[in-house]
């Protein structure tokens, strides 16, 4: 057993004084590339990461739903039948909102029992990281066991982001909560986020002596406000003006016809998923025919679109990016859907010690809180634990 997992399982039992059914969790992300391109039915190449949110989950015989957990002292009661989006706040509507999302999947929800369940998280909370969605594809998984919903995971991933739209307010695409569900340890996930087909590609970081380094800049961001909605606006206005359904259907070479309609902003949100979108392809492209080492540049120019057209960097984001690739990281960019949260370095790891070393004294020259850095490696995605996660004695 896990610390992670005996410290949820007695969080459970301690809250509720009794032993959880079983254990579930799911994994937080990295976006390798394709920023903003999911909710414009483009591509994403994100991958699980080796922090997880671990769920304890028992069921109840009547309708009450009671949810706690390591970061909040009060546990939340609500019944099935006062399960609506308006009645949930604050951290409880994640894992409600799913509950109450698998209404819209075929779970019957005037007959479904309550229960209780308590979270606990190794996922950093604002860094971009997908702490959100980790717990939604956990509580999603168990739910689907307990309630016998037989749902697959590319829809379970839809219940998380449907809770994410309408229970938290964040008007989020589908690919946090595909890399938590689709992940497979040293692989990323390719998703068409049209279609919702999903490869898992080998990474082969480790082979290549390459790390993945976050920069977790704690600026914090959230998407229920602002920048984000906006830039989904834009995007579908210069659909809209194009006359396509969405910016998947916009191509390299419609770029110079585009920048006669649009205007100049519109025209650079535009340019980026489309040439975002085209890094997605080569970027797959690229390492199954060259392997990793090779895929630097297109990292770079990936964050340059980002920062230049897109308009969603921060400077601290930019310092990490420029000190990493400068101290020899191959390729740097930030991560996730801005406004502060985390850069990523790929890395040499013989040059790790140097990055993360010339990264905090650009911060501490520029006067910025220290990052937080840590490597993360790409691991499996949402499980059911195994049966020897419950077998310890419970106390008292
Ligand atoms: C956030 C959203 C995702 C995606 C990214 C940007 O992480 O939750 O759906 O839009 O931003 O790529």
């Amino acid at each position: 057993m896990t610390d992670l997992e005996r410290s949820t399982r007695e969080g459970f039992t301690s809250r509720f004084n009794r032993d959880p059914l079983g254990l579930w969790s799911a994994p937080g992300r990295v976006n390798l590339i394709g920023e903003h391109t999911d909710y414009n039915d483009g591509f994403v190449f994100p991958f699980a990461i080796d922090r997880r949110t671990i769920v304890a989950l028992a069921p109840r015989t009547d309708r009450l739903i009671r949810v706690a957990s390591s970061f909040a002292e009060a546990a939340i009661e609500l019944s099935l039948d006062e399960l609506i989006p308006e009645n949930l706040h604050g951290w409880s509507a994640y894992p409600l909102g799913v509950a109450w999302a698998l209404g819209s999947y075929g779970a019957d929800l005037s007959a479904a029992s309550g229960f209780e369940l308590y979270i606990d998280s190794e996922v950093p909370i604002g860094a971009g990281l997908s702490s959100s969605a980790a717990i939604e594809s956990a509580v999603a998984l168990a739910l689907n066991d307990v309630w016998n919903l037989g749902l697959d995971r590319p829809t379970l991933a839809r219940v998380g982001q449907l809770a994410e739209n309408r229970a938290v307010g964040a008007p989020t695409g589908i690919m946090d909560q595909s890399a938590s569900l689709l992940g497979q340890a040293d692989a990323a996930v390719f998703l068409d986020c049209r279609t919702l087909a999903a490869e898992v590609i080998p990474l082969g970081f480790d082979a290549a002596d390459l790390d993945l380094l976050i920069v977790d800049t704690r600026v914090s961001h959230s998407h229920a406000t602002g920048g984000y909605a906006d830039r989904r606006a834009s995007c579908e206005a210069g659909a809209a003006a194009l006359g396509v359904d969405s910016l998947r259907d916009v191509f390299e070479a419609d770029l110079a016809g585009a920048a006669e309609l649009l205007d100049d902003e519109t025209f650079r949100r535009v340019r980026h998923i489309v040439t975002e979108n085209q890094r997605v392809l080569d970027t797959v492209r690229t390492l199954r025919e060259q392997g990793p080492t090779a895929i630097g540049p297109l990292l770079d120019a990936s964050h340059v679109s980002m920062r230049d057209d897109f308009e969603i960097s921060v400077p601290q984001l930019d310092l990490a990016v420029e000190t990493a690739r400068r101290a020899g990281a191959i390729g740097a960019r930030m991560t996730g859907g801005g406004f502060g949260g985390a850069a990523i370095a790929l890395t040499p790891r013989t040059l790790l010690p140097a990055v993360r070393a010339a990264v905090a004294e650009a911060f501490r020259v520029a006067e910025y809180a220290a990052p937080d850095m840590f490597v993360v490696r790409a691991g499996d995605g949402a499980l059911r634990h195994p049966a020897h996660a419950n077998a310890l004695p419970t106390a008292g």
